[in-house]
């Protein structure tokens, strides 16, 4: 709380909503006729209406009626959004038979989408970044995640980061970048990938002093970087006191999940080939394991997560969108959660913790993703009767108001 001695308790107070608080282990954390107030960003008071301590118009300088159910607000805990141009062509080449390691391997792929990012001015890939983070916001998502990995080299990463912050500052959410650069190996340093990875980890203290780094990442796979050179990228994060997560297990299994454990990542991601030793390896680091069902759909997987095993050694699972240009073109967190349902068989109550608290945690934020008050107020009203709606609508448009840090952004 601020010194703020004169004026009403709280600076907004909403009534008449059921809340989703999703606060403790079970459940949704359901409270009806409810009232939520906020003060200086965080909530100041979650619970019964009843049982506010005066009279609304009197606690709050705004005091909004609403109905419906109010949720946290929604974090995408792993995006690529920014970039340039778009892979709707090699959509239509794969649906003709060719896989997604041909078009990797012929040049295609994400080194295309390294090209068209590239040639774009910083002001260009904004323009053409920000709908698709305008578009996550009304669908209800407060905090996401953006990485790099389409600049791999010093300057356009930079580019990448900056533009990232930069979606943050304009439409008033949460951004929080991801460097990236381990993603693919650029044309430049063709049959060099240690060479490269040398780069990598040089240009990670640069643009960590100039505040564009909150998470290092990389791409584990047989088209992507080896487990060795994963290492030492994540040992150069480490010394620099940056957390990691890790695009693991996707296509193989390379011992990812473990991998990022012995780092005590934050998060293993898609992860539908991680053997059970990695399983137990992120559940004693408290790594989670974040579902990607966007990408399983369009590449038309069929090898599921290990799911059972992640709930029976209580790996939290999070779900997100990985909204990119190649594997995952997905503008909505609350279709992911959906296909997370119907893909995955997560229930939608575990689809909702897993586009909130949990996808808080694979950023290690853990002020947000509940409604509990000292959390940040960031929040959604959505019209509908039950939380299984957020999972059951496909598409549509559900999000009444958005609000993030208390202030009203969308609706
Ligand atoms: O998470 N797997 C690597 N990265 C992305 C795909 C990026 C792309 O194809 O442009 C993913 O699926
Ligand atoms: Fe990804």
């Amino acid at each position: 709380m601020s010194s703020r001695s004169d004026g009403p308790l709280y600076d907004g107070l909403v009534l008449g909503a059921t809340l989703a608080t999703l606060d403790g282990d079970r459940g949704y954390g359901e409270i009806a006729d409810a009232a939520l107030a906020w003060r200086d960003g965080r909530l100041a008071y979650v619970g019964a209406r009843s049982d506010l301590p005066g009279a609304p118009q009197d606690l709050a300088a705004k005091v909004v009626q609403a109905g419906g159910w109010i949720t946290p607000g929604l974090v995408d805990c792993h995006t690529h959004l920014v970039f340039a141009g778009d892979r709707a062509r090699e959509f239509e080449l794969r649906l003709q038979g060719a896989s997604y390691e041909d078009i990797a391997r012929a040049g295609g792929g994400i080194v295309s989408s390294v090209r068209a990012t590239r040639e774009a001015s910083g002001a260009e890939l904004l323009r053409q970044s920000l709908p698709r983070a305008r578009a996550l916001l009304g669908d209800g998502a407060t905090t996401l995640e953006i990485k790099s990995g389409y600049g791999l080299d010093l300057e356009n990463e930079r580019k990448m980061l900056r533009t990232a912050r930069a979606i943050g500052r304009e439409l008033g959410i949460h951004v929080r970048t991801t460097y990236l650069a381990a993603h693919a190996l650029p044309p430049e340093y063709a049959g060099r990938s240690d060479d490269y990875i040398d780069a990598v980890c040089a240009w990670m203290p640069r643009l960590h002093e100039e505040g564009l780094i909150d998470a290092v990442d990389a791409f584990c796979e047989g088209i992507g970087f080896s487990p060795a050179q994963t290492r030492r990228v994540f040992e150069t994060a480490r010394a620099l006191g940056l957390p990691v997560k890790l695009h693991a297990d996707q296509l193989s299994d390379l011992g990812g999940g473990a991998l990022a454990a012995a780092f005590d990542g934050l998060s293993a991601d898609h992860v539908e080939h991680t053997s059970l030793d990695s399983v137990r390896a992120m559940a004693e680091h408290g790594t989670v394991a974040v579902l990607l069902p966007g990408a399983f759909h369009v590449l038309r997987e069929t090898k599921l997560p290990p799911l059972d095993a992640f709930r029976e050694h209580g790996v939290a699972m999070a779900v997100a969108t990985d909204c990119n240009p190649g594997t995952s073109p997905l503008l909505s967190l609350r279709q992911a959660m959906q296909l997370a349902c119907s893909h995955f068989r997560l229930t939608p109550e575990e689809a909702l913790r897993g586009a909130t608290v949990h996808a808080a945690r694979a950023l290690g934020c853990a002020d947000r993703g509940v409604l509990r008050v000292g959390a940040q107020a960031d929040f959604v009203q959505w019209d509908i009767g039950h939380p299984a709606e957020l999972c059951y609508w496909l598409g549509g448009r559900l999000a009444r108001r958005v609000y993030a840090a208390g202030v009203l952004v969308e609706g």
